[in-house]
């Protein structure tokens, strides 16, 4: 008898370049494995992101800021991935690009001072009175609607809620079935909903309803405990955007943030300063109160050296504010002029921000670890690859870039398939190398070709 594999039902993600990162791979005591969470080598740049993501986990970091140097291609954008991956999904992660301020519509300290907020976050716990419990009846009622027409309208919304001690029903107002559709409850679904404002949140679909052969990404809650009408602490992440924006934009509001809307009787559609600077009047109230507590996040800061005198100035001014994030930035160039100046400073970075920073290095890598960090990306590809062209591509890589390498390995594998293998061997790549070049490689035949183009 023969017996067939069912191949996984699980889809094949998009493989990115930092596919292969999970995390920084440190080993319990803060150092750093050789190899591990998909990476080779680099162990004290690693070491040196870890102890700032315990500083940031301790809070000891808000305000500071960490510069990554090295090389293109020794990890930089990838220590920075492995960083937010170590702290997980409670504390904020805001990535950007040096360029991304260059907007026509909007100044460009307006663009970091909006990515400085989206990197704090606010705890808020609050003691609400809710109903809580699994749905088991949805049920709206229609009448003839007053304004004329043909159409029904929605007078009520009848709602069974079940919890382990009982349930209830609750006839609710048509705003909140609005509120219950935006969720997309359905019956069967735990929810609560706030006796105050009637704001409605979806907690996850009930544990009773888990089967084996789901594949959908779904939280199974159990059956809430206790009445369906009942106090409860509820603990909300927002991030300092979050309420700007909220407070911003004409809409109804969700929570938390429906409260701060009272601060905007007014229909703003734009984040001004006065509003931020009434929000954080706010947030530093809850704050002592105890209600809510800041989470200071990452804001990393990618290709650092795009930004200009204008922006290195009202960094150093934001760093120093009681509400600032931790700051990472990336660079990998070396002593060059500042944008908009003629000075000519390390890193493209005016000095005096220089020295309030943290530096990292990290190192380019030897012709043995770029093998087995190629080998690690051919797995992570699904590419099957022989030992000689490996050992061939790290060659390829210390002479141009590792990135360079790298990036040879899906046509190298394209042509492996045309030429009728499922192993790269090194005569698909020496075909591949032929057709594709390196930044260097085209730098100098710009300059050596100079007269044939345009200038
Ligand atoms: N030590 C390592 N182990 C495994 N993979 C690595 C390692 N270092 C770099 N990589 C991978 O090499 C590629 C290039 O790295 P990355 O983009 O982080 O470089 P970078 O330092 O940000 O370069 P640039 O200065 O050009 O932005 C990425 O796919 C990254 O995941
Ligand atoms: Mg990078």
């Amino acid at each position: 008898m023969k017996i067939d594999e069912v191949p996984s039902l699980a889809k094949k993600s998009r493989v990115a370049a930092h596919t292969h990162i999970k995390g920084l791979g440190l080993k319990e005591s803060g150092e750093a494995a050789e190899t591990a969470a998909g990476w080779i080598g680099q162990e004290n740049a690693r070491e040196a992101c870890g102890l700032c993501a315990d500083m940031i986990r301790e809070k000891k970091m808000a305000g500071r800021a960490l510069l990554m140097t090295g090389a293109p291609g020794t990890g930089k954008t990838a220590l920075a991935l492995g960083i937010s991956q170590e702290l997980g999904t409670r504390v904020p992660f805001c990535p950007m690009v040096g360029s991304e301020v260059y907007s026509s519509e909007i100044k460009k300290t307006e663009v970091l001072m909006e990515n400085f907020r989206r990197a704090i976050g606010l705890r808020i716990k609050e003691v609400k009175e809710v109903y809580e419990g699994e749905v088991v009846e949805m049920t709206p009622e229609e009448t003839e609607s007053t304004s004329g027409g043909y159409g029904k309208v929605i007078s009520h919304v009848v709602v069974g809620l079940k919890s382990v001690k009982g349930t209830k029903q609750l006839k609710l107002d048509p705003a909140i079935y609005e509120a219950l559709q935006q969720e997309k409850v359905q019956t069967g679904d735990v929810i609560y909903i706030e006796a105050n404002s009637g704001s409605v949140k979806r907690v996850g679909r009930c544990d009773a309803y888990a089967t084996e052969f789901d594949l959908e990404a779904e939280e199974y809650v159990p059956l809430p405990k206790g009445d369906v009408h009942k106090r409860k602490e509820i603990v909300q992440d927002v991030t300092l955007h979050d309420l700007d924006a909220a407070n911003a934009k004409p809409v109804g509001g969700h929570d938390i943030v429906a409260v701060m809307n009272q601060l905007s009787k007014g229909k703003k559609t734009e984040i001004t300063e006065k509003l931020r600077h009434e929000i954080n009047k706010v947030v530093n109230g809850y704050i002592d109160q105890g209600i809510a507590e800041l989470v200071p996040g990452v804001l990393f800061i990618d290709e650092v050296h795009m930004l200009d005198i204008e922006c290195f100035a009202y960094l150093n001014k934001a760093l120093e504010s009681s509400l600032a994030p931790i700051v990472i930035l990336a660079t990998n160039r070396g002593i060059c002029t500042v944008k908009g100046t003629d000075i000519q400073a390390p890193h493209g970075i005016p000095t005096d921000l220089l020295d309030r920073l943290m530096i990292v290095r990290t190192m380019t890598y030897t012709v043995e670890e770029m093998v087995r960090i190629l080998a690690v990306r051919a797995q992570v590809e699904g590419l099957d690859i022989d030992e000689e062209s490996l050992a061939h591509l790290a060659d390829v890589g210390d002479r141009t870039s590792l990135r360079h390498a790298m990036q040879l390995l899906s046509p190298a594998f394209v042509v492996a398939k045309t030429n009728g293998r499922e192993k790269v061997v090194l005569a698909d790549l020496q075909e591949c190398e032929d057709l594709f070049i390196d930044a260097k490689a085209s730098a100098k035949l710009l300059s050596e070709q100079a007269d044939k183009y345009l200038a």
